[in-house]
């Protein structure tokens, strides 16, 4: 997965494809390229291990000139982030750029003279292009040359591509993998997502499954999915995706940490209406479709699937709705049951995370009541797919390791639980509406104890492991735990159910270890509190984040005031998201870009 920049200007390329890709760096960050083409035709191609910076700064001692040009960031899938695995790829005088994977055997066992040729990279995306390089140039329409060639490939893509022989043309597709045309006084830009393109353009459109398009001066000429020409449906561009400054914080986590209490207030207004839920948020028809719900089916992957499993314990305990929770790449890759008047549910902060969208697209085969997204970008893939969507309003998130975005996704949860108990009336809604309505107030709570937590974090052993502990919603929250510590510092941390300790993981417990332990449920808190005797009488410390009390003394302890136990994951978890900052931050890590990982993950 990665993040496409190109443009045909009226004006030097090169500044502007370099503040492209710095805006797509979240889509990954391991390797990055540009190839510019002048009016002579002459292509002049950068490509660098490693970030933008890099690349800026080899541009800066290597000039590029030209008006055309493809730029790339690259998130490796095939082959490791080197120079020459770096994009754009070149070919017979053919540049590309490519966002996807390709089934490369298949592409291979087609034409088998291509399988013979010695190859510059080990990328599916070099193999991609000497596949359109067949029949380039020979072919009078390039268009449809483009379309009929790319109808054979399996996998997903978005690509650009520019051609010495054509120094003022460039060529477009998209299937399975955003891309967005973009239009200003200066010229035509493409670029895997609308913020990109938002400081240099005054309208966007994004291009369709399918589509084909080509960029020749100021005029372009694009194909739907079927080879019928299509007009671009431009838009402008909304208030939200103006470029996000990190206002005074050294990272964006941190900030997008202290907005939560922000982003959970104006996501409320826009979720109620006179107090009661506004149930048109979802689309028309979905009080009906809340009333009919006799099951719910929910997938999703990583952060999205911890929101999930603690909606599971919310909705079986206070609406006796069965749910169902899976990994969406587990699930698209088996038989499962679907039971009459299922509801699939479907979460991605991004829309666009790969297995969560096959999987959905899996699902519309088992006969669903529908489906109903939650997800924080309006213009996803997944937003546009589903029947129902509850948009969350967390703002750009820009840090790979989510915050704020999860939060809002709880709170959708958590909305939708009165949304159902609502039209079902069932009493208890009202009481669940003032809850939330105090959410804000109580995230801001519990983001004053950050003194307290980094203190933790700077004490922290994390070595040679460390575990986290939690029973029934708190038991996911310490996934998502496990999740941010290993994801922004780099260690193993294992996340267990207090139950399972006498099971196999109370073997790594040693002396001077540390079992991070989350309680929020009154109900289990004796149950908790024998396994932390455990956890102790094996020389092991307990550091205890909790609401309300519980009848044991751990070793260290940050014990939120008791409210109705419902929300206490949510207040609980901005003491795991700072823990796991403040240790990163101590360790000197690159907080908002992790190692090996993208904030969007949209291959396989
Ligand atoms: C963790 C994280 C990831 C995402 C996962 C799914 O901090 O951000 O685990 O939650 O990649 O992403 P979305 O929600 O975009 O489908």
């Amino acid at each position: 997965m990665c993040g496409i920049f190109a443009a045909s200007l009226q004006q030097q390329v090169a500044n502007q494809l370099l503040s492209g890709l710095e805006s797509l760096e979240y889509r990954g960050y391991d390797s990055a390229g540009m190839a510019v083409l002048n009016a002579a035709g002459q292509l002049q191609l950068v490509r660098v291990a490693g970030k933008v910076a890099n690349l800026r700064q080899r541009l800066a001692e290597q000039g590029v000139h030209g008006q055309l040009g493809i730029a790339h960031t690259r998130w490796a899938t095939h082959g490791g982030a080197t120079q020459a695995n770096a994009h754009p790829h070149l070919y017979q005088g053919l540049a590309m750029v490519h966002n996807g994977i390709i089934e490369q055997q298949a592409l291979l066992a087609q034409a088998p003279e291509l399988a013979q040729q010695p190859w510059l990279s080990d990328t599916d995306s070099e193999r991609l292009l000497r596949w359109l390089a067949l029949g380039w140039r020979q072919a009078s329409d390039k268009l449809l040359y483009l379309q009929q060639q790319l109808a054979s490939v399996q996998g997903q893509y978005s690509l650009v591509l520019i051609d010495q022989q054509q120094p003022d043309c460039l060529w477009a597709a998209r299937s399975g993998s955003p891309l967005v045309l973009g239009r200003s006084e200066q010229g035509a830009y493409l670029a895997s997502d609308s913020q990109a393109l938002q400081p240099w353009c005054h309208e966007r459109a994004l291009l369709d499954e399918g589509a084909v398009l080509q960029l020749q001066g100021q005029e372009w000429q694009l194909r739907d999915a079927q080879g019928q020409q299509q007009e671009p449906k431009w838009q402008g561009f909304s208030q939200q995706q103006q470029r996000v400054d990190r206002n005074g914080y050294a990272h964006y986590m941190h900030q997008e940490i202290h907005q939560q209490p922000e982003v959970l207030a104006s996501s409320w207004q826009q979720l109620m209406t006179n107090g009661k839920p506004r149930l048109e948020r979802l689309g028309s028809g979905a009080e009906q479709l809340l009333k009919q719900v006799k099951e719910v089916q929910i997938l999703a992957c990583g952060s999205s699937h911890h929101a999930a499993l603690i909606a599971k314990y919310w909705y079986e305990a206070h609406l006796q709705l069965p749910v169902r929770v899976e990994i969406a790449s587990e699930y698209r890759y088996r038989q499962s049951v679907c039971q009459a008047d299922t509801l699939l549910m479907v979460i991605s902060q991004s829309g666009e995370t790969a297995d969560t969208l096959a999987a959905l697209r899996h699902a519309r085969q088992q006969g669903y009541l529908a489906s109903l997204g939650i997800c924080n970008q309006a213009e996803s893939s997944l937003a546009q797919e589903v029947d129902y969507l509850l948009l969350t309003q967390a703002g750009p998130e820009i840090s790979v390791a989510s915050t704020k975005a999860l939060l809002c996704q709880l709170q959708a949860l958590a909305w939708l639980q009165l949304a159902f108990a609502y039209v079902r009336q069932a009493p208890n809604w009202q009481h669940w509406a003032d809850q939330l309505d105090a959410l804000p107030e109580s995230i801001s709570h519990s983001l004053s104890h950050e003194q307290q937590i980094r203190q933790w974090a700077l004490d922290l052993p994390l070595l040679p492991c460390c575990l986290v502990l939690g029973r029934g919603p708190s038991y996911p929250l310490a996934q998502e735990a496990a999740l941010k510590l290993q994801e922004i510092c780099y260690r193993p941390v294992l996340a267990f159910a207090g139950g399972e300790l006498k099971h196999g993981p109370l073997a790594l417990l040693e002396p001077g270890m540390v079992v991070i332990v989350l309680a929020g449920e009154p109900h289990l808190a004796n149950k908790m509190a024998a396994n932390i005797a455990e956890v102790q009488a094996r020389g092991a410390e307990v550091w205890l984040l909790s609401e309300g009390q519980l009848p044991v003394i751990a070793n260290r302890q940050l014990n939120l005031a008791e409210q109705d136990p419902w929300l206490a994951p949510l207040r609980l978890l901005p003491l795991v998201q700072l823990l796991a900052y403040h240790r990163a931050l101590s360790q000197g890590e690159l907080i908002d870009q992790p190692r090996n990982l993208a904030k969007s993950v949209t291959v396989e």
